[in-house]
């Protein structure tokens, strides 16, 4: 046995959301340190709902381990400091009143010393390729341009797992490949919720098919996208 923790372990999770939605009908989910997973899935299979357990934005019922720790109490200080979580929309993400200022918040947080936030911030903004658009306000962005940012405030950090929700999504052929070659450079476990097949086939090592709130099948990227079913609408969605 490997004395390793699993990056992620969820068992029986269950989510309803205050209007009664219930999002999340029992997930069982492991994920071994240095994988890289897909998550796959038609609209409102309960991708995005599912990425925001792991670093405890929401709770449900059930048990969520990440890196060997109980997500909650005590701990989730600690784990936000090693969860990347870039969010789907970018709005829900952005807040501060510079680019600059933004990608610099996670540096700051976790206590580095100013040189050394200045360090980071630049060689996320390069490798991100918005260093021009450090002074701007992310509300004057393009929505590419504020995935960018986004993914950019989650790299200042050294994440040893990374969640990452339609990251892909917006971004131009540059962008995407840009942050492909990124994402494959940085070493560390991730889990993409995505439906670009191509960007999780070549980035992901395993991919996970969601629909109506429940894991339904595993594999290759490309054994879950020759199932025609894999975005189909479910009735419950109707
Ligand atoms: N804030 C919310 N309030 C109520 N229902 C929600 C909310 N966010 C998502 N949902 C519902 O939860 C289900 C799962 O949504 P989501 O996790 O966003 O799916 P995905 O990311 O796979 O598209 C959907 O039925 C969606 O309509
Ligand atoms: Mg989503």
């Amino acid at each position: 046995m490997p004395d390793t923790p699993l990056a992620v372990r969820i068992t029986g999770l269950r989510f309803r959301y205050p209007d009664g939605t219930v999002a999340l009908d029992g997930v069982d989910l492991e994920v071994q340190e240095g994988e890289r997973v897909a998550l796959l899935g038609p609209n409102g299979a309960g991708k995005s709902t599912l990425l925001l357990h792991l670093n405890g934005l929401l709770r449900g019922e059930g048990e969520v381990r990440v890196l060997g720790l109980p997500v909650r109490g005590r701990a989730l200080r600690q784990l936000r400091q090693q969860v990347g979580l870039v969010f789907q929309s970018p709005d829900d993400q952005l807040f501060m009143p510079s680019v600059f200022d933004e990608v610099a918040f996670g540096a700051l947080n976790a206590g580095l010393g100013r040189e050394e936030v200045q360090r980071r911030v630049h060689q996320a903004l390069a490798v991100t390729g918005i260093a021009h658009l450090a002074e701007k306000h992310p509300d004057h962005l393009s929505l590419g341009q504020r995935k960018r940012v986004a993914i950019a405030s989650v790299l200042v950090t050294d994440n040893r797992l990374l969640v990452l929700d339609e990251p892909s999504a917006g971004l131009d052929p540059a962008g995407r490949a840009a942050l492909l070659e990124l994402l494959h450079a940085l070493g560390s476990t991730m889990v993409v919720a995505t439906h670009d097949l191509e960007f999780a086939s070549s980035l992901c090592t395993r991919a996970i098919a969601m629909r109506d709130g429940r894991v339904y099948s595993a594999g290759t990227v490309a054994e879950l996208a020759a199932d025609p079913s894999l975005f189909a609408v479910s009735e419950a969605a109707l």
